[in-house]
């Protein structure tokens, strides 16, 4: 079991924000990513849709023999972990929006929460607003329409996508946001281009770290954790294009990168 590997998924090259911060706090494990960028955004599909995806790639991730899946996707995590963690005995790890945490460092009470629609209706966000201990926290909500694209098509400095985030970041600042939590997994790739509006009043906050962490910490509890002195090879999949996924991980070595079918 230990030398099998992490499987994550998302439905494109967003989970590599989290991919690569596993890859540094966990740099024996063995990791096969999944992105289902044909059927991409899933931000804008339905919470039934969303699980019948997040089943399909759960699955797919089961037949390469994973030892625990990262759903590295707000979008699927919000509305599919529940169903997925009955259906299916492997663990799972969930990605959720950094409220509690942002809330706990916000001094000026309000806090911006930037996230795909899907997310931002979702019942576990909603429930996650009710148990914060931070009652007085306003939580802006914006929906990062178009985002997901531009991260997908590897348009981040493009002078379109200064003007969409100056439409949704700037909004928040005048309600005096000093937080703004990345709600999806492909708005760290943004970071640069969002903390140029932002300045340096407004924090903003990729749980990237604190989800490696945290699988590690669950890999040690099942006794999963690779042999340290394990060499890690990382396979990616795509089902429709793999050249964001190329130019994303160009820097990096070991790795294995494949346009299949499922
Ligand atoms: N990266 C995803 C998320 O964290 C999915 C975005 C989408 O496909 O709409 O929500």
């Amino acid at each position: 079991m230990q030398t099998q590997a992490i499987g994550l998924f998302d439905s494109g090259v967003g989970g590599l924000s989290i991919w690569r911060a596993v890859k540094r706090i966990l740099p024996n494990e063995h990791t096969i990513y999944l992105a289902d960028n044909q059927n991409a955004p899933y931000g804008e599909k339905s919470k039934d849709e969303i699980i019948a995806l997040s089943e399909k790639n759960t699955e797919f991730l089961l037949n390469q023999n994973v030892k625990l899946i990262i759903v590295a996707c707000n979008t699927a995590s919000t509305n599919a972990i529940p169903h997925l963690r009955r259906k299916y005995k492997v663990p799972f790890i969930r990605i959720q929006p950094a409220i509690k945490p942002a809330g706990l460092q916000s001094k000026t009470k309000v806090i911006g929460l930037l996230a795909t629609k899907a997310t931002l209706k979702s019942t576990m966000l909603n429930e996650l607003k009710q148990i914060i201990p931070t009652q007085d926290i306003e939580i802006i909500g914006q929906y990062g329409k178009g985002l997901v694209e531009i991260v997908e098509n590897v348009e981040m400095e493009q002078p379109q996508t200064y003007r969409l985030l100056e439409r949704y970041l700037i909004p928040m600042m005048a309600k005096n946001i000093d937080q703004l939590v990345l709600g999806c997994t492909h708005y760290p790739f943004l970071i640069p281009q969002m903390q140029k509006i932002l300045g340096d009043n407004v924090q903003i906050i990729d749980p990237a770290l604190p989800i490696a962490r945290q699988t590690k910490r669950i890999l040690t509890e099942f006794d999963l954790l690779a042999p340290k002195n394990q060499k890690a090879k990382h396979y990616f999949y795509a089902n429709k294009s793999i050249k964001a996924l190329q130019i994303m991980l160009k820097n990096y070595s070991g790795i294995i990168i494949k346009l299949i079918d499922f």
